[in-house]
């Protein structure tokens, strides 16, 4: 099997962070949500891997390279636009060939891997598997309507939802998807929809069998399912010491320091994550926080927030919490005159004031 992973898209919930960075990098408990796609695809036993690129290319190669980091061959395909998840697999017909593949969202969380659902298709003669999950508010979903056991109707984001199965985004299929992708018409939103390259499927004899998921599961497409991803990554990390902890600090529960990371002075309450080289110095951090590399927390309180690289909060008195705080971010207090908020915010920021 071949694993085909969609990292293109405009990411534009998920401003103004994506506007420099693509969403599929954005790391949750310090590890880019890609990054743990790339391990999950390959824990499962695949390492012919393809990865849909878009406008954000050349920082995804960059990031990710040839794959022998994670001992898999990563072969790249350029999307000219994003047209939407089942234009990305036309993208894809030339790498996949005749072969039985998993796709699987960029940007996308799943609990506890997808090794167990890979072997059930391969061991399967399905032409397609598909993974859902209850959720509670269906109508923001595509969603799945089942019948004997097998898949009979997709409806994209219902009014009135016939099911409370909701599609995650992991998806398999064989050959016979490029049919059904180059057959269908655009959406309303001009874009070829996966939903309905699997109504093709269904309507045409193909069986789709529905995997239903019971783990939690995480489309990080918003800043709020960002810090819910970072929140139930870190409860499942195992805590490691690999930097600096002083004797004036304290760590408590699952807290994880990595290498070159110094906590002077601080306390931290797990499950949280200090990234490689940041310093926490006379600081609190709270449970669910994860500092990426190269920060440096000061003097400051922060919980339920992810921070990333190269990041200053200094001399802050009121507590920082479930915030986003993107690259080369200075959060400081300023003494001179007048006694004023001074800001320097890119388009789409958000700050609530005290
Ligand atoms: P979405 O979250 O559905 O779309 P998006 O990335 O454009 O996000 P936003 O709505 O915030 O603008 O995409 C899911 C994943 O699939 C994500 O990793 C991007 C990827 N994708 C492609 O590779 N090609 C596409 O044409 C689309 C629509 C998405």
């Amino acid at each position: 099997m071949k694993g085909l992973i969609l990292s293109g898209g405009k990411g534009i919930r998920l401003y103004p962070l994506t506007y420099t960075c693509a969403k599929q990098l954005v790391p949750v408990a310090n590890k880019p949500v890609l990054f743990r796609v790339i391990e999950a695809i390959k824990e499962a036993g695949i390492d012919d891997i393809g990865i849909v690129v878009g406008d954000t290319a050349a920082e995804i190669k960059n990031a990710v390279g040839d794959g022998s980091r994670w001992d898999v061959k990563i072969t790249y395909i350029q999307q000219e636009s994003p047209r939407g998840l089942a234009d990305a697999v036309k993208t894809a017909q030339d790498f996949i060939g005749e072969e039985r593949f998993v796709m699987f969202l960029g940007d996308n969380v799943i609990q506890g891997g997808i090794s167990s659902l890979i072997q059930q298709f391969e061991a399967s003669g399905y032409n397609s598997q598909i993974v859902l999950t209850r959720v509670v508010n269906p109508q923001q979903y595509g969603v799945a309507v089942l019948k004997n056991g097998a898949v009979v109707r997709l409806v994209e984001k219902p009014r009135d939802p016939p099911s409370d199965l909701a599609l995650v985004g992991i998806y398999m299929f064989d050959h016979n998807i490029f049919e059904a992708v180059n057959k269908i018409r655009p959406s309303w939103r001009n874009e070829l929809e996966i939903t309905d390259a699997i109504q093709y499927l269904v309507d045409h004899g193909y069986s789709v069998h529905p995997y239903v998921h019971t783990g939690w599961w995480i489309d990080t497409g918003a800043p709020g399912d960002m810090l819910d991803a970072n929140r139930l990554v870190l409860d499942e990390l195992e805590p490691r010491i690999e930097g600096h902890v002083d004797r004036d600090s304290k760590l408590i529960g699952k807290v994880t320091v990595q290498r070159g990371a110094e906590v002077l002075g601080s306390v931290i309450r797990g499950p949280a994550i200090i990234g490689e080289d940041t310093r926490i110095v006379n600081s609190y951090v709270g449970p669910f926080t994860s500092i990426y590399h190269h920060v440096l927390v000061e003097k400051s309180e922060i919980e339920h927030s992810i921070v990333l690289e190269h990041s200053r909060i200094v001399d802050i008195p009121q507590r920082i919490e479930s915030s986003l705080i993107g690259r080369n971010v200075e959060i400081v207090r300023s003494p001179l005159l007048p006694k004023a908020y001074k800001m320097t915010l890119g388009d789409h920021s958000k700050v609530g004031l005290l």
